[in-house]
């Protein structure tokens, strides 16, 4: 086994460990900050309640009816669901996450929201997705890429699910000025 010389798997244990810990998302007040009442009108009181984002992708992502969209890090699955309604039972979209118990939520989520005919979860990661190459057309993500020690690999993960011509919309954080290092090294700054 090689060195983990940028302690990624810490990283990612953190992380993990971090969302495996929280009861409950933002909720409404968070949902209210980031979301229009029509989309919240959309989406069911769970995935409201599991609202982790830090923006609102779909109404930039120029979605079609029939298109397959990803959802990186689908969390509650809020993104996902308002992605099922813009591309319609003849398009397709996939949430992936790294929490067995996040793809649960989100899956019962999109049942509860009527979509769960043309939306599907899977348990994975946004740095080896678990789908073929060339097979989406749009990827979204909301708060997600931040919180990977892999960015560029996640980008070339992106790059390589995407078909010709695909498009990715994200909303996320980043950072202009150098961190501290109590910062840097803090396990609750990379999860949150
Ligand atoms: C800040 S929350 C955002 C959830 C959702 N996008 C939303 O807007 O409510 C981050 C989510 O990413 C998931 N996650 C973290 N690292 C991941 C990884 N390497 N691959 C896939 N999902 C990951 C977490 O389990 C969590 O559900």
């Amino acid at each position: 086994m090689g060195l983990d010389l940028l302690y990624q798997q810490e990283i990612k244990a953190a992380v993990a460990s971090a969302y495996e810990k929280i009861a409950a998302g933002g909720g409404e007040p968070v949902a209210r900050r980031l979301y229009s009442q029509e989309q919240l009108a959309l989406v069911p009181t769970g995935a409201i309640e599991w609202a982790l984002g830090v923006g609102n992708p779909v109404p930039h992502a120029d979605l079609v009816p029939g298109e397959t969209v990803l959802d990186l890090g689908s969390g509650g699955g809020i993104d996902t669901i308002l992605a099922a309604r813009e591309v319609g039972p003849q398009g397709r979209v996939i949430g992936i996450d790294l929490l067995e118990e996040m793809v649960r939520r989100a899956e019962a989520n999109a049942r509860e929201a009527g979509v769960e005919g043309w939306t599907e979860f899977l348990r994975g990661e946004m740095e080896d997705i678990p789908l073929p190459d060339e097979s989406v057309d749009v990827v979204i993500s909301n708060g997600v890429i931040n919180l990977s020690p892999r960015k560029s690999r996640v980008l070339a993960e992106v790059y390589r699910v995407l078909r010709p011509g695909g498009g990715l919309c994200i909303a996320d954080l980043t950072v202009e000025e150098d961190l501290p290092p109590e910062i840097l090294t803090s396990d609750s700054a990379w999860a949150g």
